[in-house]
């Protein structure tokens, strides 16, 4: 089976293809030919993560299609930077400024208590479905490690010593909200592809 994913950011396109192995063809939003920046206007991942997958589906002449939606929320900056992860410090988008104005707003906090909140909207023969994944952690008082993206350089998610960023992509799956919320579709691709009638490619 193939599905187009709505991102052209190798970092997820590599953790999701790591996630969900052979059984499923990822193809990025450059290798459909589709050039366009899908805007992320609203107060939610879900209703975020929906707009990119319906643009897809409908850019793409109804391809089934999946995209995902990401935030990061810091219960001591109550539940922030959240759905604006990607524009905390503002436009252009800089994974250093979002980090250092993230530090910045914690300051000293003692309670450092974060999550990684990942939803996927898949569009399946024109039917719509959400997975959640999330990754509990804390927040450093300053950046370790230069794999990865994002904030991956101050989260240290829960039961290990690293950061995001001091791991592998394979390690941080072992952890990840987004490995998790690939879980869930798997899980459910399996049962669609279990019925061949349902799914074609
Ligand atoms: P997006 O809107 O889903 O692309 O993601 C919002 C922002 O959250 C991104 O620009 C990154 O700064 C951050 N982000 C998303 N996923 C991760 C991750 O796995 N690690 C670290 N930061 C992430």
């Amino acid at each position: 089976m193939k599905l187009i994913f709505a991102t052209n950011n190798p970092h997820k396109l590599e953790e999701f293809r790591l996630a969900i192995g052979s059984r499923v063809k990822i193809i990025s939003l450059s290798e459909a030919g589709i050039r366009k920046e899908i805007p992320e206007p609203y107060p939610t991942l879900k209703e975020n993560a929906r707009e990119k997958a319906q643009t897809i589906h409908r850019l793409s002449g109804g391809e089934n299609c999946f995209s995902e939606d990401t935030g990061l929320e810091v219960d001591a900056l109550g539940g922030e930077p959240g759905v604006n992860s990607a524009r905390y410090a503002g436009e252009p988008v800089s994974y250093t400024l979002n980090t250092a104005k993230l530090l910045r707003a914690l300051g000293d906090a003692p309670n450092r208590r974060a999550r990684f909140i990942t939803v996927i909207c898949l569009i399946l023969q024109g039917q719509e479905y959400f997975f959640e994944g999330r990754c509990e952690g804390q927040i450093l008082r300053a950046p370790a490690g230069t794999e990865g993206f994002g904030y991956d350089p101050v989260f240290v998610p829960d039961g290990s010593q690293k950061t995001f960023a001091e791991m592998s992509p394979k390690e941080k799956n072992i952890f990840s909200h987004r490995r998790k919320a690939g879980d869930g579709l798997i899980a459910f691709l399996k049962t669609q592809t279990d019925s061949p009638a349902h799914v074609q490619n």
